[in-house]
């Protein structure tokens, strides 16, 4: 996974996060990624991860190697719950996300230690989070949840994470007006990092909604990994709504439309850079 983020950052090409909890959605996940043949990450949500279990989504995982034969990663996404990280853990997971984003500094540095020991003694990544990333629902624009760029460079210091999930203006979910990335704050998050000789792949949440020039624009600026996950859903919901208007009772049958609009959405954000 070191390789690949490594590889993305020196050539400015994001490795994708792709959310999925369903089949006909992890499907529509490889429909769309497949021709371009490049590394991607299966994310489970912490929600995603408990409906699945995450053994399953393990063998999803496996499977999905095996069938595109490329590489191809699972990460759980936004955890807080550190027994369902043990388990995840357990289930051979290459990257885990631990959200303390929530919790004061203090102690989402100590928990976030706890997490990278656990997971470095098995070669599994940590992504950490500073700064807090809003919902689309009921969002109101402040400066408070955004990260600052002296507090990223310690947390990374005292945590040893990997990656860092940073608050620059991004959000989860969809507004009709979404609201700028503060792309000087990303860079100046970026300066800081690097003048404390510290090394960290930048991860943007809430990929959903953003449009292409600017995700292009924050690539540049240094973000190495962009999830995905409310597009995805709202694709997977459309296309079985119009799936369902069928009269047949089997699945495989009616399922066309609802893999089709998911593989859409992985397609469209592939091709951004692929
Ligand atoms: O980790 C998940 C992503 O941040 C999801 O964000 O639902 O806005 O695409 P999104």
């Amino acid at each position: 996974m070191r390789y690949f983020l490594e590889r993305a950052q020196k050539k400015k090409v994001p490795i994708w996060q792709f959310n999925f909890c369903d089949l006909w959605q992890f499907i529509g996940i490889l429909e769309g990624a497949k021709k371009f043949k490049e590394p991607f990450i299966l994310g489970t949500s912490e929600g995603e991860a408990k409906t699945l279990d995450p053994q399953l989504a393990s063998a999803f995982h496996k499977f999905a190697r095996a069938k595109l034969k490329v590489p191809v990663f699972l990460n759980l996404d936004h955890a807080k719950d550190l027994d369902l990280i043990e388990k995840a853990i357990k289930a051979h997971y290459q990257m885990i996300h631990f959200d303390g984003s929530s919790l004061p500094l203090k102690e989402n540095i100590e928990i976030t230690k706890r997490v990278v020991k656990m997971c470095h003694k098995k070669g599994i990544l940590v992504e950490g989070e500073i700064g807090e990333i809003p919902q689309a629902k009921g969002f109101k624009k402040s400066k408070k949840c955004l990260t600052q760029p002296k507090e990223a460079m310690i947390f990374v210091k005292k945590t040893g994470v990997d990656l860092l999930a940073i608050s620059i203006g991004n959000l989860h979910g969809i507004l009709e007006k979404m609201p700028p990335l503060d792309l000087e704050r990303l860079y100046m998050i970026k300066k800081e990092i690097e003048r404390a000789g510290l090394k960290v792949f930048l991860v943007l949440h809430g990929g959903s909604g953003i449009k292409e020039e600017e995700l292009k624009r924050a690539v540049r600026a240094g973000i190495v990994k962009i999830n995905i996950n409310t597009e995805l859903r709202i694709a997977w919901k459309k296309g079985l709504l119009v799936d369902l208007k069928s009269k047949e009772v089997a699945p495989y049958k009616i399922v066309k439309k609802t893999i089709q609009n998911v593989a859409r959405v992985v397609e469209e954000k592939m091709k951004i850079f692929f």
